[in-house]
Parts: C-alpha cells; structure tokens; sequence
C-alpha cells in the first residue's frame, strides 16, 4: 500500500503517554504499546500489521494531515 511508507511522529508532553497499535484487517485489537516519557519521540509508519494508532496523554502528533496536540 502507497501510505505505508509515511511516518508519523509523536511526541511526549508528559510522562506515561501510550501509543498503542491496532491491527490492520478485520480484527481490531491492539498489538502493541509503547510508553514514552516527557520530551520522548517516536516515529512510525502504517504497516502491514498496523492500520490505527491511539494515543493515550498529553502529546504532540505529526502527520502528512498536520500537526495536532491531545487535548490536557
Ligand atoms: N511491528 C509493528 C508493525 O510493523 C510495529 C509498529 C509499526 C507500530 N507502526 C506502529 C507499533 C505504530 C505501534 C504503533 O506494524
């Protein structure tokens, strides 16, 4: 799939936030969770395992759709 070689980042405003994969296909279950603390990044992509990301905490997330923060 054409999208699967963008990245996204995410940021950490706080300590303990949760980014947490959800597999791509008919089951929709998490798979992973990664915990970052203040001031952490991370940067991924969508995957052939992974479709949706929820982010649980205070966070900066950057996307080709734009930048957006969690809400406090
Ligand atoms: N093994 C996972 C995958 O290839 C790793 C991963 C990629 C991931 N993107 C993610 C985990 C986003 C959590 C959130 O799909």
């Amino acid at each position: 799939m054409s999208n699967q070689n963008e990245f996204f980042v995410i940021k950490a405003k706080e300590n303990g936030v949760n980014v947490i994969g959800l597999t791509r296909g008919s089951d929709t279950r998490f798979h992973h969770s990664e915990k970052l603390d203040k001031g952490e990044v991370m940067i991924a992509q969508f995957t052939e395992h992974t479709s949706a990301v929820k982010i649980r905490g205070k966070a900066l997330i950057q996307t080709s759709h734009g930048t957006m923060d969690t809400e406090d």
